[in-house]
C-alpha cells in the first residue's frame, strides 16, 4: 500500500510514520508537510535513506501541491496536518480555518478526484465539547466545540462526513483524546511542564488545575490508527482514548515526582478563556469492532516521556528557540515544493 500522510513532521504524524513502517516495511509513505513551527524533519531523521519513505514540503490548502503529492498512485490518505494548539487559536484563529477547514476540503476534493480508496481523517475528542462528570461521549454524541481550534476540527469532520454521505468517497474519522510522548512540541501541557522543570522554570497551571483530560500514549494512538486504516468501515467514526481522565494537577504533580523536583515549581496562572472542564470518551466501538485497546499505562508512558525529554536537550532547544523553523525558511524559502529523500 502507498500512503500519503499529511502533517507527518509533527508530533503524532512522525510517530505514526515510524511505527507504521516498522510494522509494514513493504508499504511506502509520502509525507506532505508545510513545516510550520510545529513540524521538523529531525523527528524522522532515523528514516534517512529509507527506500519506502519520501518527503514533500507543501501546504494541504494548495490544490496544485496536493495533486502533485497524490500523483504517484496513492492508495490511502492519513490526514494529520492541522494547526493544533488551543491557546494559539484563541489569539489568532485564521490559520486554523485555513489549514484545518480549507486544507481538509482541498485534500478531500483532490483525493476524491484521484479515486483514493481510503481517507482517514485524524480528529479530536475536543469536537464533542466539555463532558459533565460521569459522562463520556460516544461517536453519536452531538458536536459542541468550544475553542476556535475545536470548531475548526469539527468543521473539517463535517466536511469529511459529507464526502461519504454525498459522494460515497470512503472516508473514516477518528477522534482521539490528548496524546503525550516523544516529539511533542513543548507548548502542550506535558512537554511544557517537563522541559520547564528541567530548566528550573515555573510550571504554569491554568485556573484551579482541576480540568480533566484522558491522556493516551502516542504510540497507542498510532496503533489504533493503523487498525482503523486497515479494517475500519468507511463512513464510520471511531473514538480512541486511554479510558481514564486525570486532572491537570494530578499529571503535573506526578511529573514533578518522576523528575524529583519540588511541587513549589507549580504556579497557578489566569485560566484559558472558554477552557473545557473535562474531556471523556466512550471507546467500546473500536475495542469491539477492531479489537483495539491501549497497551501503555500512564505511569510507564509518563516515565518514558520524561526520559525522552531528558535525553533530547538539543531537540528541545531547537524547537523552543525556533531554530528549526528559521533553518527551513532559509533553505527552502524560494521553493514552493521540495521533494527529497531524507
Ligand atoms: P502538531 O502540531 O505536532 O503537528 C502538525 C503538523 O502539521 C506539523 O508538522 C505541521 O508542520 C503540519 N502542518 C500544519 N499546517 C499544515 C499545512 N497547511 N499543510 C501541511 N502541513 C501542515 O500536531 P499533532 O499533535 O501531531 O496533531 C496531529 C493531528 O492529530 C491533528 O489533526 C490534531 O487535530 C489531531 N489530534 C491531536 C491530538 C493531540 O493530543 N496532540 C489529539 C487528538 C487529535
Ligand atoms: P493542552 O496540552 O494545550 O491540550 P488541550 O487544550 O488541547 O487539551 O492542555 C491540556 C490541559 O492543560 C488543558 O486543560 C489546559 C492545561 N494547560 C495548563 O494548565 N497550562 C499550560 O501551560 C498549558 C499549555 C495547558
Amino acid at each position: 500500500m502507498r500512503i500519503l500522510v499529511t502533517g507527518g513532521a509533527g508530533f503524532i504524524g512522525s510517530n505514526f510514520i515510524r511505527t507504521y513502517l516498522q510494522a509494514h516495511p513493504a508499504d511506502s509513505i509520502i509525507n506532505l508537510d508545510k513545516l510550520t513551527y510545529a513540524g521538523n524533519l529531525d523527528n524522522l531523521s532515523d528514516l534517512e535513506g529509507a527506500v519506502n519513505y519520501s518527503f514533500i514540503r507543501g501546504d494541504v490548502a494548495e490544490t496544485e501541491t496536493v495533486e502533485k503529492a497524490l500523483g504517484a498512485g496513492v492508495d490511502a490518505v492519513v490526514h494529520f496536518a492541522a494547526e493544533t494548539h488551543v491557546d494559539r487559536s484563541i489569539t489568532n484563529a485564521r490559520d486554523f480555518v485555513t489549514t484545518n477547514v480549507l486544507g481538509t476540503f482541498t485534500l478531500l476534493e483532490a483525493a476524491r478526484r484521484k479515486s483514493v480508496s481510503r481517507f482517514l481523517h485524524v480528529s479530536t475528542d475536543e469536537v464533542y465539547g466539555s463532558m459533565p462528570p460521569g459522562k463520556a461521549a460516544d461517536e453519536m454524541c452531538p458536536l459542541e466545540p468550544n475553542s476556535p481550534y475545536a470548531a475548526s476540527k469539527a468543521a473539517s469532520d463535517l466536511l469529511v462526513r459529507s464526502f461519504w454521505q454525498t459522494h460515497k468517497f470512503p472516508t473514516i474519522i477518528t477522534r482521539c483524546s490528548n496524546n503525550y510522548g516523544p516529539n511533542q512540541f513543548p507548548e502542550k501541557l506535558i512537554p511544557l511542564m517537563v522541559t520547564n522543570a528541567l530548566e528550573g522554570k515555573k510550571l504554569p497551571v491554568y485556573g484551579d488545575g482541576l480540568n480533566e483530560r484522558d491522556w493516551i500514549y502516542v504510540v497507542d494512538h498510532c496503533r489504533a490508527l493503523e487498525r482503523v486504516l486497515h479494517s475500519g468501515r468507511p463512513g464510520e467514526v471511531y473514538n480512541i482514548a486511554a479510558g481514564k481522565p486525570h486532572s491537570n494537577l494530578e499529571i503535573v504533580k506526578r511529573l514533578l515526582e518522576i523528575l524529583g523536583e519540588p511541587e513549589d515549581l507549580i504556579e497557578y496562572v489566569a485560566d484559558r478563556p472558554g477552557h473545557d472542564r473535562r474531556y471523556a470518551l466512550e471507546t467500546a466501538k473500536i475495542s469491539r469492532e477492531l479489537a483495539w485497546s491501549p497497551a501503555v499505562n500512564l505511569e510507564q508512558g509518563l516515565r518514558d516521556t520524561v526520559n525522552w525529554y531528558r535525553t533530547h536537550k538539543e531537540w528541545v532547544e531547537k524547537t523552543k528557540s525556533g531554530e528549526y523553523r528559521s533553518y527551513y525558511e532559509k533553505h527552502y524559502v524560494n521553493r514552493r515544493e521540495m521533494l527529497t529523500r531524507l
